[in-house]
């Protein structure tokens, strides 16, 4: 904790003089002799500007340590700084993800080797009995594992530092289409009926095409697995500033207590009662890329009446069409 008047420090704690221990005699001097870094500096500055508390990451150059600084004012001039190292958790979200990333990728060649010899040995067994019953199974099975393990290789790709994002524009409307598409035939089998609402058939978002087109297709997939009769409808729309994709349900639907949940990591309604199969990222993922392209993603529902998500994207500037 560091108290700063103006520009200048005040106090110390034995905290922070540890942190910021360039500084012989810190009290008395200006904030910058001390923190020796312009972005704490300037984090001050806008606090005592805005008269609002303010809140930073930075990675110290020489060390290599990561503080988390929060400016807070106290009347016109003077201001609190609270600095805590998070050098250490942030280690430990690397070695989580490093663990994630390693451990899913050391499972893909074992689990698809166990997936190809259970297809060999179905084509060598008779159409019916006990042994079809129980090779179909681990097919299903190892599938399954193998659905988890994409996700989860897809969340670790998310979560590495520098994912590259398109910043271009792309008609919606396309996509869209292709997407569903794409859903048909297994909304067929499933005795559902899939279809788009959109009034304009030029719609244009700007953002990451295949990001956007992930992220729908988590959601999709939801829409079908959490239906048993009725119908999906993809619609899409915009303003004058931006691009609105719902896909609404008349499935299950999702209680009011979990629906603000639904878009963590591993969160399932009902997960003790088992229900439909899954690893609860899907949301988590369509989230992460929605968000990576400044749009946002939210959820409605009526249990027993459907579900509606909405996706929102900046849209492309009209002089684009
Ligand atoms: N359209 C929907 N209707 C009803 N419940 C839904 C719907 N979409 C999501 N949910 C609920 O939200 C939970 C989280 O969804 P999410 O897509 O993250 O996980 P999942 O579908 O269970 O697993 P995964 O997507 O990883 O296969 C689901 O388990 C389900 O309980
Ligand atoms: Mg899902």
């Amino acid at each position: 904790m560091v108290l700063i008047e103006g520009r200048i420090v005040r106090w110390l704690n034995p905290a922070a003089r540890l942190i910021f221990s360039a500084a012989e005699h810190p009290t008395g001097r200006p904030l910058v002799e001390v923190v020796r870094d312009h972005r704490i500096e300037a984090l001050v500055a806008r606090a005592q500007q805005a008269g609002l508390e303010q809140t930073i990451e930075v990675e110290l150059p020489l060390s290599g340590r990561r503080l988390q600084a929060r400016a807070v004012p106290f009347g016109t001039e003077a201001v609190g700084l609270l600095v805590r190292d998070i050098s250490r958790v942030r280690y430990l979200e690397t070695v989580r993800q490093q663990f994630v990333a390693n451990l899913s990728h050391e499972m893909r060649t074992p689990l698809a080797g166990l997936d190809l010899a259970a297809q060999t040995l179905s084509g060598q067994l008779p159409a019916d009995g006990d042994a079809r019953s129980f090779i179909d199974r681990v097919i299903q099975e190892s599938q399954r594992l193998q659905a988890i393990l994409r996700n989860l290789t897809q969340l670790a790709a998310l979560d590495a530092q520098g994912v590259e994002v398109d910043h271009a524009p792309f008609s919606l409307a396309e996509l869209v289409r292709e997407l569903v598409d794409r859903y048909q035939p297994r909304a067929t089998a499933a005795s559902l009926e899939v279809r788009v609402e959109m009034a304009d058939g030029r719609i244009e978002a700007l953002g990451d095409k295949g990001k956007t087109d992930q992220a729908l297709e988590k959601i999709l997939d939801n829409a079908l697995k959490f239906t048993s009769a009725g119908e999906v409808v993809v619609s899409a729309r915009d303003d004058l500033s931006r691009v609105e994709i719902t896909v609404r349900d008349t499935g299950v639907g999702i209680p009011p207590r979990d629906l603000p949940r639904i878009f963590e990591r591993f969160y399932k309604v009902d997960r003790a009662r088992g229900g439909q199969p899954g690893s609860g990222l899907g949301l988590s993922i369509a989230r992460h890329l929605v968000e990576l392209q400044g749009g946002t993603i939210t959820a409605e529902s009526t249990p027993g009446a459907g579900t509606l998500v909405r996706v929102r994207l900046p849209r492309a500037p009209l002089t684009s069409r």
